[in-house]
Order: C-alpha cells, then sequence, then structure tokens
C-alpha cells in the first residue's frame, strides 16, 4: 500500500522534553502515528538525537530541526513507496541522512518514521503489531514467546540525583509462566519494597523510570533489600524471582577508575569485578549490564570469562545496537548478552539486523526503553514479535511504563 503522506510534530516526553511524533497516511485512508523515546545515560557511539539548541525554546531541547526534516527532506523520498517495504524505506532515509550516525537527519526524525510505517504497515494489513513485526523478522505467527520483564525498582545515576551511583536494581521474575504472572509478581515485590523503605525511613519518592530512589549510602544496600522484598512476598529467592542490574559503569568512569561515590570507594577494572563477583555469590544476581565503562572491552572480557557461564552479561552503551560495534564484541568474546534500543541506532531494520546476528550467534537480546520514554507502547508490540525472551521497560509505576506491561497482558490474553 502506498505511503500518500507523513508529518510530524513535536510532543513531550516522560522527562517533559520535546520528542519527534510522526504520522503516515496510506493511500486506502490508513493512518498511523509513533513517538520516538530518549536516553540520559546516552553511549557516545549513540545515533545523533538531533536538538535544536536553541536556548530560547526548552533550554534547547526543542526537536524542530527534526521535524522539518521528517516534513521536507524525508517525505519527498518515503511518500510513494510501499509501506510494506520496510527495508528500502529505512534504506532510502539512511541513504538520504549520509552519515554513518545520522547526524544530518537526526535519528529521532528517521526513527519515528521508520516506526510509523511498521506500524501503518500493520494496520493496512488488518494484523496485530506484534504479529507483523515477526513477519519483519522472517519469525513464526503461530507460536510467541513472551518475554521476561526486568522490573526496575531502585534508580539512581543519571536517572535518580542523590540515590546509588548504580542506575537500576531489577527484579527478574523468571519463574512466572505467564506474563500476567511475571507483572504480579514484579508489582508485589515493588510494593513490599517500598514499605520497607518506609519502614526504615527512607523516602519512597519515585526516578524517571518509576523505582524507588532512597539515598541509602551503599549500592550493595538495594540487593539486600530486595531479597528481603522478595521473602516478604513470598516468593523463592533466586527462583522464582531473582535480580539483574544495570550499573551504567560509565557514568562514574573516571581517569581510569570507577568512582562509587554511595560507597566512597574509587575502584579499578579489575577490582570493580571483584565487588561483582562478591556479589553473585550473595545475592540472586544472574544479569549485570554496563558493569563497565562504553570503551573498557578488557573490563567486559574479564567479567566474561569469569562469570559468562553463569550471568548474563549484558552490554549497553558497549554496543548501542550497532552492528560494527556488535562484530567487535562477537570477536573478542566481550559479553554473552546485549541490550537493544532501537533509537540507538535509529531504524527498525537496523535494529532487527542487530537481533538476528546477536541471536545468531547465541547471545541473549534485551528489548528496552529509555529513560525518557512516552505513552508509545511500540516496544512491548516489538520484543513479542522479535521474540527474544526479554525486555526492559521500568517499575510498576508511571504510565509510560506501566503502559507496556499492560500492552503485554493485553497481547497475551488476545494471544490465549
Ligand atoms: P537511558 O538509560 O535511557 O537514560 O540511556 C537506560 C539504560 O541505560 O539502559
Ligand atoms: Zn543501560
Amino acid at each position: 500500500m502506498k505511503i500518500t503522506d507523513i508529518s510530524a510534530q513535536e510532543v513531550l516526553d516522560s522527562r517533559g522534553n520535546p520528542t519527534v511524533e510522526c504520522s503516515v497516511v496510506l493511500e486506502n485512508g490508513i493512518k498511523a502515528s509513533a513517538i520516538v523515546p530518549s536516553g540520559a545515560s546516552t553511549g557516545t557511539y549513540e545515533a545523533v538525537e538531533l536538538r535544536d539548541g536553541d536556548s530560547d525554546r526548552y533550554l534547547g531541547k526543542g526537536v524542530l530541526k527534526a521535524v522539518e526534516n521528517v516534513n521536507t527532506k524525508i517525505a519527498e523520498v518515503v511518500v510513494g513507496m510501499d509501506v510494506e517495504s520496510q527495508r528500502e524505506i529505512d534504506q532510502a532515509m539512511i541513504a538520504l541522512d549520509g552519515t554513518t550516525n545520522k547526524s544530518n537527519l537526526g535519528a529521532n526524525a528517521i526513527l519515528s518514521v521508520s516506526m510509523a510505517c511498521v506500524r501503518a504497515a500493520s494496520l493496512s494489513k488488518g494484523i496485530p503489531l506484534y504479529e507483523y513485526i515477526a513477519t519483519l523478522f522472517g519469525n513464526s505467527t503461530d507460536e510467541y514467546e513472551m518475554p521476561v520483564p526486568m522490573v526496575n525498582v531502585l534508580n539512581g545515576g543519571r536517572h535518580a540525583s542523590g540515590a546509588s551511583d548504580i542506575q537500576e536494581y531489577m527484579f527478574m521474575p523468571v519463574g512466572a509462566s505467564n506474563i500476567q504472572e511475571a507483572v504480579r509478581w514484579g508489582s508485589e515485590c515493588f510494593h513490599h519494597l517500598g514499605n520497607i523503605l518506609k519502614d526504615m525511613g527512607f523516602v519512597t519518592t519515585v526516578g524517571d523510570e518509576g523505582g524507588y530512589a532512597p539515598a541509602l549510602g551503599s549500592n550493595e544496600k538495594p540487593l539486600e533489600l530486595m531479597v528481603q522484598a522478595i521473602e516478604k512476598a513470598n516468593f523463592k529467592v533466586g527462583e522464582d524471582m531473582c535480580i539483574g542490574i544495570d550499573v551504567a559503569a560509565n557514568e562514574f568512569f573516571k581517569d581510569g577508575k570507577y568512582e562509587l561515590s554511595a560507597d566512597g570507594k574509587s575502584l579499578s577494572t579489575e577490582a570493580l569485578c571483584e565487588m561483582y563477583e562478591g556479589w553473585v555469590e550473595r545475592y540472586p544476581l544472574i544479569l549485570i549490564e554496563d558493569g563497565f565503562g562504553e570503551d573498557d572491552w578488557d573490563g567486559f572480557k574479564l567479567f566474561e570469562s569469569k562469570l559468562g557461564e553463569r550471568i548474563m552479561n549484558v552490554g549497553d552503551d558497549l554496543y548501542v545496537t550497532n552492528i560494527e560495534r556488535l562484530e567487535r564484541g562477537i570477536k573478542e568474546e566481550a559479553t554473552n548478552s546485549i541490550l537493544i534500543k532501537l533509537n540507538q541506532i535509529g531504524s527498525v531494520t537496523e535494529t532487527i539486523d542487530v537481533i538476528k546476528r546477536a541471536s545468531g550467534v547465541g547471545m541473549k537480546c534485551m528489548v528496552s526503553h529509555r529513560s525518557g520514554e512516552t505513552e508509545d507502547t511500540f516496544i512491548a508490540d516489538f520484543v513479542v514479535g522479535a521474540g527474544t525472551g526479554f525486555i526492559k521497560t521500568g517499575s510498576m509505576s508511571r504510565s509510560e511504563r506501566v503502559g507496556k506491561y499492560n500492552r503485554l497482558m493485553r497481547i497475551e490474553r488476545e494471544l490465549g
């Protein structure tokens, strides 16, 4: 079905910053839109999120240039194309941009069109979004794997000032038999954790991704309290419910040292790795994301050689959903898992290629939101269509997070 019109506009993300929404209209009258998210602890090697830099509007964070790029340059190329030729649409935009990091048109501009086309195509075909995405992957549409959610209940780092250095502490309901159960378990543990914090006299205000953000004065304490919450909720620690963390270590890597201010420690790569080893011994910790800085390949490799058999060693800022960085990771055996963020690379097709390459060599792929999210629940359908088995979409609070869980539960009910 032919694309007859595309247009973009500025809307707000969950932090109140502008982002790009794109609407696509087809020849048959079908209209669909999509909104792109935005990160805070972004990796240096991510595709460029185009911002206006005009300090008179939104403190320089406006996205009118990206909007204009969709409305003029991109529209000129994409209008008239077949909405079902996703790869051609994405390739046309990449060629039009002409840079390796999408700095010309903006990854936010390109991705908004890419996602809106996927949604419009699914509506035009009269099939659910996850089903259409499964066909883009070449996956079966008879059977779907629902993901294990990574429920971020304690926020720190760039997502909550004054809390832990480590950015995210996540419950992982690995023993749940379906999404409804996984969501309930996650919610129950989240609320028990809240009560524990309250009883201890800590605040229960939440950070950017809806997790609590108390100043516990330690990066290890959260793990202890999470185990207590799992027990309080009557789940088997390490069997029903496990824990994952996103260290986002790049954010506190200064002059060759990892500066853990909550612990008053300055650690070398080796010492940080030892700290993680201790935690893996003492807690039901099954996943560590960005345990090291984005250029500390040796750190990831050391960790992989020591703990890669036991836990998921995930690269986020390390790979930025970029196939070239992934190839290096595969070659050097840096990690066994990769975080997937559509806006780190800036198109649906390139994201699919990265997932296929990573899963092709047995790496686990976690589809992820950004800390600046929106009401768009695209990634819930995306993870089901992709069948990667894990989704990271924040806490059991704040509607831009919960919306994805609600969409997953609806998909599961629809599939029976
Ligand atoms: P970001 O954080 O969206 O702020 O980059 C998420 C993450 O690091 O996984
Ligand atoms: Zn991360």
